[in-house]
């Protein structure tokens, strides 16, 4: 049976633990993949090279669709982070992060259903940093109405694929009006010219955490800049349960790469504590990714599988220690695969 070559990145903290679950439960989904073994971050940098080495871009080029574990970027060696380096070589320019309740998952709010779109290569993500006299130091947000008009048309290009009704804008245009001016401009053009049946609103981003934290329900799909989509994220993870649960994908028009939102989580590292669901996710988002870019419905079958499988597992409450039970990392991929058959 042919198969789709994926990359895959084992990544540095809990990656290799999550990721070798997620590996697990896809072969025993019977998912239409085979792999190709790449290193990024300090995993790649104990080996010699660049925490970014060119064999792990280029095979991400060749191969066009990537699974990711988390990289640790060493903080203040002159190191560039390699999840934005990765975003802005490949021009991933749309990250895609849904956030749902889950059955089993206690959280804050039950009804929770809401899909981040966020602008994964400018803002302050540019890095364009100096020292402009000693002690005085700048960072340069950059906006550009190429970049602000092709993420907001991927947006409700999406939202109109998966029937959503609202896009909502979070932004500060009343204090940085030329760069946030730039990015809601741009998401009202294409709004008003193209697609008038989905509704816009906007909303000052201060204004827009508080909504969010007292009635999540209220959102449908949340368009954003860089920082802001990366901030919200997380605070988004923390209405239904954690960053252990909320996958993500970041996708260009000439590839995608699905990670988790989490990162390597140091702090439980090598224990068998990590939640590897958030990972499995992702693996799912990318595998329906597949369906349709490689028109495989195989790929559609195993995510179809693997959904259901987690969701039971969790139902039946098979959770792992952050979402308050005793499970550990490889404990809960077993809970799944024994699911996978119904
Ligand atoms: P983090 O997401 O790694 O951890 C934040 C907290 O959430 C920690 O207490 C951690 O234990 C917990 N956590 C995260 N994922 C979990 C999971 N799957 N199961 C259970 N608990 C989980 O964020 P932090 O501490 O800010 O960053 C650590 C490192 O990760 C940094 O080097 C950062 O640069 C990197 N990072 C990498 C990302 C990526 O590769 N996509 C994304 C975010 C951070």
């Amino acid at each position: 049976m042919a198969t789709h070559p994926v990359v895959i990145i084992p990544g540095d903290g809990i990656g290799p633990e999550v990721t070798a679950v997620a590996l697990r439960v896809l072969e025993a989904a019977e998912a239409p993949l085979s792999w190709v073994t790449h290193k990024a971050g300090i995993a790649a940098l104990e080996d010699g090279g660049d925490v970014l080495p060119q064999a792990t871009l280029e095979a991400i080029e060749h191969e066009r669709v990537a699974l990711k574990g988390p990289c640790t970027t060493p903080v203040g060696k002159g190191f560039a982070s390699i999840n934005v380096q990765l975003r802005k070589r490949l021009n991933l320019y749309a990250a895609v992060r849904p956030v749902r309740s889950l059955p089993g998952v206690r959280s804050r709010y039950e009804d929770v259903d809401l899909i981040i779109v966020r602008e994964n290569t400018e803002g302050l993500y540019s890095g364009v940093e100096n020292e402009v006299v000693p002690g005085v130091v700048m960072s340069m947000k950059v906006a550009t109405e190429v970049g602000c008009r092709r993420i907001a048309h991927w947006a409700f290009r999406f939202a109109t694929q998966r029937r959503r009704r609202k896009i909502t804008v979070m932004h500060k245009a009343n204090i940085m009006k030329l760069t946030d001016g730039l990015f809601l401009q741009e998401a009202e053009r294409v709004h008003a010219h193209e697609y008038p049946n989905i509704d816009l609103e906007t909303m000052i981003i201060d204004a827009g955490c508080m909504k969010l934290v007292q009635n999540p329900s209220q959102f449908d799909v949340l368009l954003l800049e860089n920082l802001y989509g990366d901030v919200v994220s997380d605070l988004c993870a923390g209405l239904v349960g954690g960053l252990g649960v909320v996958p993500g994908a970041n996708i260009g028009d000439r590839g995608a790469i699905f990670e988790a939102v989490h990162g390597s989580a140091p702090d439980i590292a090598g224990r068998d504590l990590a939640n590897p669901l958030a990972l499995l996710m992702s693996a799912v988002m990318m595998l329906n990714y597949m369906a349709d870019e490689r028109e495989d419905p195989r790929c559609k079958q195993s995510a179809d599988r693997i959904k259901a499988a987690y969701n039971k597992a969790l139902a039946d409450g098979c959770l792992t220690r952050d979402l308050g039970g005793d499970l550990g990392t490889r404990a809960f991929g077993d809970a799944v695969i024994e699911r996978l058959n119904g």
